[in-house]
């Protein structure tokens, strides 16, 4: 046995002690200032990070670093209140390892959530963004080195990264809830800089309509392993040099918590109707 797949089942085994052996449906990972979804789970149980084996610790503000386990609409749900960023200093590989015990837990869904600067001048902040694809110019990649081939292939089709069928169930439940969800290209950059104005004017002319220092190497890791993805962005401020104005951490947490109630109902609302 590899000493990764023997890591990842420690982590599994102890959250299945707490948890149980009932089947989760979907695992969430909380963006900055959106953890309050967490409240909504009912029956919910908590697992702190610092006590699952072999687990990284949250440093990044608005991130608790716990697992929430419990009932969203009434689905099971893993929530992930707190993730892990390259610019905390950790590498790509220990970033995903979370999401590559999902895989031991039998979970094959995933919704992916962040706070982004809005590079799309149409974009306001407080709107939300449908991820529709991503963009990485960083070589970082989390799956460098030995294949893990207990997960996923060695080489694997990133064309439908962010899953059709789920952004049209997204899109018609924003219409229904008359929500002016966005959808755009996330340009991932690792930070924790902020990027500069001229960072931001390269990243729309390649394509990215939002950026953000999260979600890709997440996203890369599910689809290796086969596991769904969804994403949505909280546009928290608008990127470097659109408006004349500074870039702020208390910006992005707040606005983060401005959205919550459409977001909660957004979210709830996918849940709800994830097959
Ligand atoms: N840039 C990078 N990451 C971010 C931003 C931003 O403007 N806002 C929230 N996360």
């Amino acid at each position: 046995m590899t000493y990764l797949k023997q890591k990842l089942q420690e982590s599994a085994a102890y959250i299945k002690n707490i948890i149980g052996e009932s089947e989760i449906h979907i695992a969430i990972i909380l963006g900055s200032g959106l953890g309050n979804l967490a409240d909504k789970i009912e029956n919910a149980i908590f697992i702190p990070y610092k006590d699952i084996p072999n687990f990284p610790l949250s440093t990044a503000p608005g991130h608790v670093g716990r697992l929430v386990i419990g009932t969203l609409s009434n689905k099971k749900v893993l929530c992930f209140q707190g993730r892990f960023h390259f610019y905390e200093g950790y590498d790509m590989a220990t970033i995903v390892f979370p999401i590559q015990v999902l895989k031991f837990l039998n979970i094959n869904n995933l919704l992916i959530t962040n706070a982004a600067g809005g590079i799309n001048t149409n974009f306001n902040v407080g709107d939300l963004m449908l991820i529709t694809d991503h963009i990485k110019l960083t070589s970082e990649n989390p799956l460098r080195g030995i294949n893990p081939s207990f997960l996923g292939p060695r080489f694997f089709d990133m064309s439908y990264t962010y899953d059709r069928e789920l952004i049209d169930l997204t899109k018609k439940i924003a219409k229904e809830q008359n929500l002016d969800l966005k959808e755009g290209v996330y340009h991932y950059l690792t930070g924790p800089s902020f990027e500069t104005p001229a960072e931001i004017r390269m990243a729309r002319l390649v394509g990215g309509d939002a950026v953000g220092m999260s979600t890709v190497p997440e996203a890369i890791a599910a689809v290796h392993m086969g596991i769904k993805v969804l994403g949505i962005s909280c546009i928290t401020n608008m990127a470097a040099g659109i408006l004349e104005q500074p870039l702020t951490t208390e910006e992005v947490i707040k606005t983060g918590e401005s959205v919550k109630l459409k977001f909660t109902a957004l979210v709830s609302t996918i849940v709800e109707r994830w097959n």
